[in-house]
């Protein structure tokens, strides 16, 4: 029995995934074409690529909960779907693949993805021949709510301003499971210029790059400060971008 709640976010996701490919420049041919979706979360963009035509969609995450509603949603409400869709758990780093895919994508994972070189490296492998990665995420740590909420400081750009040590030890006192660092609160911690910076050293041409994608009325304001150097780490909020093999 799928759950409401699932439901309607994965419904909600529909509207996302439009976008998400609108932010990147428009959505790439899928006809015939072998897509890894890494961090799939409900499966909804995995739906959406399988609809238009893609020959495999392997989508990967490392939620049981969330690849469980995938996995029945598939069955349930896509059956026609079903010989294009693998939903599975899988740690990317040591996950064999037994197929070469000719575009992976990622949506709003990376910003909760640590070792993100390895990361790449092991996307360079997986992909085909002038294959490329379609990823878009955000907030990033450094943005106003780019803890997620998850250090439970309320405040914007509090978990910026207190120390690590400070916000674990706080975290801990109020929380039975503990943590030891941010990362424990499945947060990346990388910079707007960390992910630059991973990026330009990545084995992938930058074929694409842009940031602070929104339609959000108070999006105008932070572009615009987002433009003087010294505020760009803090008004920053998310990267679209396409590397090419
Ligand atoms: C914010 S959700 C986004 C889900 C989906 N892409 C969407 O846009 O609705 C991030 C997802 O990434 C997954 N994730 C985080 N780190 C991952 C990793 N190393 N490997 C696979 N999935 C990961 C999480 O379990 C979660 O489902």
């Amino acid at each position: 029995m799928l759950e409401k709640k699932d439901l309607e976010y994965f419904n909600y996701g529909k509207f996302e995934n439009d976008k998400f490919w609108k932010r990147l420049g428009g959505k790439p041919n899928f006809k015939n074409k072998n897509i890894l979706d890494f961090g799939c979360g409900h499966g909804s963009l995995c739906i959406d690529m399988a609809k238009d035509g893609a020959k495999i969609v392997n989508g990967i995450d490392l939620s049981d909960k969330l690849l469980k509603f995938a996995c029945s949603n598939l069955s349930e409400n896509y059956s026609s779907l079903e010989q294009n869709i693998i939903f599975e758990k899988k740690n990317l780093l040591n996950a064999q693949f037994n197929r070469q895919y000719d575009l992976i994508v990622t949506k709003d994972t990376f910003e909760h993805t640590t070792n993100l070189p390895e990361i790449l490296d092991k996307f360079y492998d997986i992909l085909k021949t002038d294959g490329k990665i379609y990823a878009g995420f955000g907030p990033l740590y450094n943005a106003y709510n780019g803890d997620h909420g998850r250090t439970q400081l309320r405040l914007p750009w509090m978990h910026v301003m207190l120390s690590e040590k400070f916000i674990v030890n706080r975290y801990n006192k109020n929380n039975k499971d503990k943590i030891y660092k941010i990362q424990d609160l499945g947060l990346s911690k990388y910079s707007f210029k960390e992910y630059l910076k991973i990026f330009k050293n990545s084995k992938f041409q930058i074929e694409y790059f842009c940031t602070n994608k929104s339609d959000h009325p108070i999006s105008n304001i932070f572009n615009f400060l987002s433009k003087f150097e010294f505020l760009k780490e803090y008004f920053t909020y998310n990267i679209y971008c396409i590397l090419k093999k």
